[in-house]
């Protein structure tokens, strides 16, 4: 099948589970995470996260285009099945000519499926563009790391449960085949999941959602962080930590390397 027609189907499928079964959905920046991912994942997404997970930044807002290219050509290695969505970093989609400028060279760099971009109302115009363009989009609502001033959660005060109602009406008129809803109230969640017919993915918006979605970092306990809605499911650091003390302690008593593991 060729690639365009194989890419469409995967998004259609991805659609066609709504109402059906649940979407699962992680993160990966690179090709061994990504391949572990790619048996029980429905989407990976390739998330400007990276910044503050990997590089420490006070925000993804200092996260390179260049940045996201290259982990995504090493996270493309690793999916075989997966839908993989990348992350536009901010920045990079002001405006439409700049959005499908960055967009077409995130998909020929990194032969993702598609693109995620933050944001209602402010990027109506620029989704319209991209899909127009024949570029599959994927709309994030709810908090926006890349513009928030804070990570409270969305949906307490009734204009901005309706802004966000709204806006995730508008996405889905512009075209995006699904939107992450980031930290948003439950109720809202349900409300928005019942009033589009695009899956909704929730990270922090409870189970009304059409699907989930985690840092993997955080996920299997590498990230040491502690949020509400996420749910350690190892401690991968604990593991790493029993590893390194070993070597350590075999290589200064001099029990490795052992004859075979030497030429
Ligand atoms: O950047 C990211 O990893 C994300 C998810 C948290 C949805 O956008």
């Amino acid at each position: 099948m060729a690639l365009g027609k194989l890419m469409k189907k995967k998004i259609y499928n991805l659609i066609d589970k709504k109402n059906k079964s649940k979407i699962v959905s992680l993160t990966a920046y690179s090709k061994n995470i990504a391949s572990i991912l790619d048996d029980f994942c429905d989407l990976i997404l390739v998330g400007d996260s990276l910044g503050s997970v990997l590089y420490n930044y006070k925000s993804t807002r200092a996260v390179t285009l260049n940045a996201m290219i290259e982990h995504s050509k090493s996270v493309r290695m690793g999916i075989k099945k997966s839908l993989m969505v990348v992350d536009m970093p901010h920045n990079t989609y002001r405006t439409s000519k700049e959005a499908l400028k960055n967009a077409k060279k995130i998909i020929s760099k990194t032969k993702c499926d598609a693109v995620k971009l933050e944001g209602g109302k402010k990027i109506f115009e620029i989704v319209k563009t991209l899909v127009r363009n024949n570029i599959t989009v994927m709309g994030h609502l709810g908090v926006l790391p890349q513009s928030a001033k804070n990570f409270k959660f969305k949906g307490k005060k009734i204009s901005e449960r309706n802004k966000i109602l709204n806006e995730a009406k508008l996405l889905e008129s512009a075209g995006v085949f699904s939107m992450v809803l980031e930290c948003v109230e439950s109720s809202l969640a349900k409300k928005i999941t019942k009033n589009i017919n695009i899956p909704t993915i929730g990270i922090g918006a409870s189970n009304n959602c059409d699907g989930q979605v985690l840092v993997t970092d955080d996920l299997i306990g590498l990230n040491p962080i502690n949020v509400r809605f996420v749910k350690k499911y190892s401690n991968i650091r604990n593991e790493i930590i029993k590893a390194v003390r070993n070597y350590s302690r075999e290589v200064k008593n001099k029990k490795f390397p052992l004859k075979k593991h030497s030429y």
